[in-house]
């Protein structure tokens, strides 16, 4: 009896295995308590560190512990290698987070997302060689690793000159058919890669040609989406990465990949089909229908915009009961989240009610309204989701409209012509009055004109945000 269970007492080989799956275990709770922690922009920042801790765990177990295929460990030369690899891009991230303005952070995490899909369309180029011909499981997840690596890195890199505003919208109707062709090529090669029964390592010429097109793949659906159906793109491009992640876990057969990239393919996954909700879109057009941005929509005659100055601004606020204010991208370029702040403590000290209108997709990232107005310390309460807001709209007193376009145009609900038609705005043109703060006649993201800035009750607030508010603030406390 004793000696059986020696005999089950695992070896010191058997011991690093159970240690391996045990690190992965906990790494993959590290992630879930993360990505819960994440939901609340309180505990945001803890969550980010609780998931970071959860993959430094997984990669230092995988690097110790891991075996390949023959059941070696890895080397130690190779182990300097990851290490270096580790440490200089570890260098080059920090850099550029500290570096990178919080109005550049869209296009930063598009430039983290492309690295996250390079990763895994490398791994899927150097491990088709060593695939074997007739696994057809193991080829395929390598193959659609590859492929859906190299669309989310190629598609991320348009994605981010959009947002930069380096890369302009193509739009050509051809872009479609041409598109749907290069997505039956690269199926068509793709199956015929994971039946083939040539050794992989001579068939390294279609992994290339495959690679080539799943790259101008991703530029080419990129190119056409512009305007307002970019947070569509954005997520969805985020999904595709972590499915490529996925796959190259299971490459390697390991837990620890195959979970995180579980999580950041649902989580995008999710994030799509709420930012289609929010636009209005159904996935398959948004892909395939060349929507958003290049109209013009409106016609210039329609009317003229009435200016209103600080202190006619100010007596309007200071007297009113309810005053919802309506973010925007405006907001994030001039930082200006403290001094809203300052300016909705100030008119609550004096009795006015004041939430914020969140829209799913103001600024240029999912979230970005909730993250800039956290940052500033305002209260979550006071953030209030688009369709909650927009029943109470015709009994808010003054909608302060700051730095945001798009997402108050009428035009989304009212002429069917325009390119951001259908999707759901909030309701700012039924408040008793509209003040609009910007800094002169620019447009929103989707490039096309506002009636609501011509309404007979909205007065225009020129200048830069920051300073415009840092006024209103001033003159109300000298009320
Ligand atoms: P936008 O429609 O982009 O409008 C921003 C407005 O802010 C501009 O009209 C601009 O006018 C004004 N502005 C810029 N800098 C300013 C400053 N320093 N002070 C005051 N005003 C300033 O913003 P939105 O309403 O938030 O809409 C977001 C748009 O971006 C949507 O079309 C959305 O689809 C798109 N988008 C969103 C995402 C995500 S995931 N949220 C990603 C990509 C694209 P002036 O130049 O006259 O000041």
């Amino acid at each position: 009896m004793e000696s059986t269970i020696l005999q089950t007492i695992p070896s010191a080989l058997a011991t690093g295995d159970i240690l391996l799956e045990l690190s992965y275990l906990v790494s993959a709770l590290l992630f879930v308590f993360g990505l819960k922690k994440l939901s609340h922009p309180e505990t945001a920042r803890n969550g980010n560190l609780w998931a970071a801790a959860g993959m430094l765990l997984a990669m230092i177990t995988t690097a110790l512990l891991h075996k390949n295929a023959d059941g070696e460990t890895i080397k130690l030369t190779n182990l300097l290698v990851i290490v270096l690899a580790i440490l200089v891009g570890a260098v080059v991230g920090w850099i550029m987070s500290h570096r990178v303005k919080m109005t550049a952070m869209p296009q930063l995490v598009s430039l983290f997302n492309a690295t996250g899909g390079a990763a895994s369309a490398l791994v899927g180029l150097l491990e088709y060689p060593n695939a074997v011909a007739g696994n057809y499981g193991s080829i395929a997840v390598t193959v659609l690793g590859l492929v859906i690596g190299a669309v989310a890195f190629s598609g991320s890199i348009i994605a981010y000159g959009k947002l930069d505003g380096k890369v302009k919208d193509l739009r050509l109707s051809a872009l479609t058919y041409i598109n749907l062709l290069m997505l039956v090529a690269v199926v068509v090669v793709s199956v015929l890669l994971v039946i083939s029964t040539q050794p992989p390592s001579d068939m390294m010429w279609a992994i290339w040609v495959l690679f080539a097109i799943a790259l101008v793949y991703g530029v080419l659906f990129v190119m056409p989406i512009g305007g307002a159906d970019m947070p569509v793109v954005i997520s969805l491009l985020n999904a595709l990465t972590g499915i490529a992640a996925t796959m190259a876990g299971f490459i390697y057969q390991n837990q620890a990949m195959i979970l995180g990239g579980i999580f950041v393919g649902a989580a995008g996954m999710i994030l799509t089909l709420l930012m289609c909700k929010a636009m209005n879109r159904s996935l398959i057009k948004v892909i395939i229908g060349n929507f958003g941005g290049g109209g013009v929509g409106v016609d210039k005659e329609v009317g003229e915009m009435k200016e209103i100055s600080a202190s006619d601004a100010s007596i309007l606020l200071n007297y009113s009961q309810k005053v919802v204010i309506i973010p925007g991208y405006g907001l994030a370029v001039a930082q200006a989240q403290h001094i809203v702040h300052e300016l909705d403590q100030l008119l609550e000290s004096k009795g006015v009610d004041v939430r914020y209108a969140i829209h799913p997709v103001a600024g240029r990232m999912p979230g970005h309204m909730n993250v800039l107005l956290a940052e500033a310390d305002v209260p979550y309460d006071k953030l209030v989701e688009m369709d909650d807001i927009n029943p109470d709209m015709p009994n808010v007193d003054v909608a302060v409209v700051i730095g945001a376009n798009d997402v108050v145009n009428p035009a989304a609900s009212e002429d069917p012509s325009s390119p951001i038609f259908g999707m759901p705005i909030i309701g700012a043109h039924f408040a008793k009055n509209v003040i609009v703060l910007k800094r002169g006649a620019g447009k929103g993201y989707a490039g096309i004109e506002n009636h609501l800035f011509y309404n007979e009750k909205t007065r225009m607030y020129y200048g830069n945000a920051k300073d415009s508010l840092q006024k209103l603030v001033a003159e109300i406390k000298n009320m």
